[in-house]
Formats: structure tokens, C-alpha cells, sequence
């Protein structure tokens, strides 16, 4: 995936934030500060089991806060997986992960927005079921998007997480 899609937007309390979904040529190493920022130096999350082989293939987005007159800032990241079947959906699935916004920028839409285009981006390639492995504090943001937990919960890199599933059929 060589290709880069550009997007502005607002907020509705904050104006002026840029969009680009892609692949890791064009967007990993913007992406990689911010989940440096918030896994690595925030949460604790090993470097060595932040970045793994699927980077290189999927889609991520890359929000970036345009300032005034600054260098644009990238603010915020996800990814989103194509896999033949999930862990608990049978049939193909799109996995969502990564998903960072900086302390600084959080509680103002930037996750809503990212979760937003991941899930948009995907059922345009024809998918339409998702998992993902949600922190079970962060639960309620995925649950308003149709998310469902499945099964128990388990640790994660030292937190607790909970497998969340969104088919056609929870969405009804
Ligand atoms: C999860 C995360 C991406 C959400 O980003 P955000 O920009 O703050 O999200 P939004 O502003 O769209 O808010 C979404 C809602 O989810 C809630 N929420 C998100 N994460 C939460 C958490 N850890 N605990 C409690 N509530 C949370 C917000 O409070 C908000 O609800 P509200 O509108 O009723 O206040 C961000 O908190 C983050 O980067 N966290 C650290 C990284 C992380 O743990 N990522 C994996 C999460 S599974």
C-alpha cells in the first residue's frame, strides 16, 4: 500500500486537523511517534511487542494537528488488519488496533473520529465485521459503535483487555 489519502476536518470544539490514511512507507514513522508516546512511554508497553509484522501491510491513519503556522503535529493513530477469520467471528474480519490519541489532545472526538474512518475505510473493501481487543476501561467507546465483548477478560501488556466483535448482526 503505497498510497496516501489527505483529509481536513473539525471538531466541533477545535478546528483544523488533517487526515491521512495509508500504508508504513508514507505513515509509519508519524505513527510510530505517537504510539511511542502513548504505549511505550505512557503505558509501559516493551518497544520490542509495539511494532509487529502486520504494520507493514495494512491501512493506518495518521491525524495531525495543522497549529498555527507550525509544522504539522501528529496527534493521533490507528490500524486496521484484513485477516482471513477472527478470534471469535468465523469468515473474514478487520481487526482495529493501535488506537492512540497524546494525553494532550484526548476527550475532544479524535478517537471517535479515528474509529470513525477505520471502520468506513474497511467496509469499502467489503468487510463488514470487525474485532479488536479493547482496554476494559475504554469498553464504552466501542460499545457505541456497535462493539460487543466476547468472552472473558485477559491481560494485554500488563492490562486488562476484552475481546470486542462488531458483524453486520450486532450493528442491526
Ligand atoms: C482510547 C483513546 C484512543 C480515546 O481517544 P479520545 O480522543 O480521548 O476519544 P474521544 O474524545 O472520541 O472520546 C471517546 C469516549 O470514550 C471515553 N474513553 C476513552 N478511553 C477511555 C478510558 N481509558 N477510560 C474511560 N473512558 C474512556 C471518553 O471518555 C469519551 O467519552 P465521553 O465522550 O462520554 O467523554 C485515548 O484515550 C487513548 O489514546 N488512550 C491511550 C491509548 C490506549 O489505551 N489505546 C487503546 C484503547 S483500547
Amino acid at each position: 500500500m503505497n498510497d496516501r489519502q489527505d483529509r481536513y476536518f473539525d471538531l466541533p470544539d477545535q478546528a483544523g486537523f488533517l487526515e491521512s490514511t495509508g500504508g508504513w512507507a508514507l505513515l509509519g514513522a508519524d505513527a510510530l511517534s505517537v504510539r511511542e508516546d502513548v504505549f511505550v512511554n505512557e503505558q509501559n508497553v516493551p518497544p520490542e511487542i509495539e511494532q509487529d509484522d502486520f504494520d507493514v501491510t495494512c491501512m493506518h491513519i495518521v491525524i495531525y494537528s495543522r497549529g498555527a503556522g507550525h509544522y504539522p503535529k501528529a496527534i493521533a493513530t490507528g490500524r486496521v488488519v484484513v485477516q482471513p477469520f477472527g478470534e471469535a467471528l468465523t469468515g473474514p474480519v478487520a481487526r482495529i488496533g493501535r488506537l492512540a490519541v497524546r494525553k494532550a489532545f484526548r476527550g475532544i472526538g479524535l478517537g471517535t473520529h479515528l474509529l470513525t474512518t477505520l471502520i468506513e475505510q474497511a467496509e469499502s473493501q467489503g468487510l463488514n465485521q470487525f474485532e479488536l481487543h479493547s482496554r476494559v476501561d475504554a469498553m464504552p467507546l466501542y460499545q457505541r459503535f456497535g462493539f460487543l465483548p466476547s468472552g472473558p477478560a485477559f491481560d494485554e501488556a500488563g492490562t486488562p483487555h476484552i475481546l470486542m466483535v462488531r458483524s453486520a448482526r450486532s450493528t442491526d
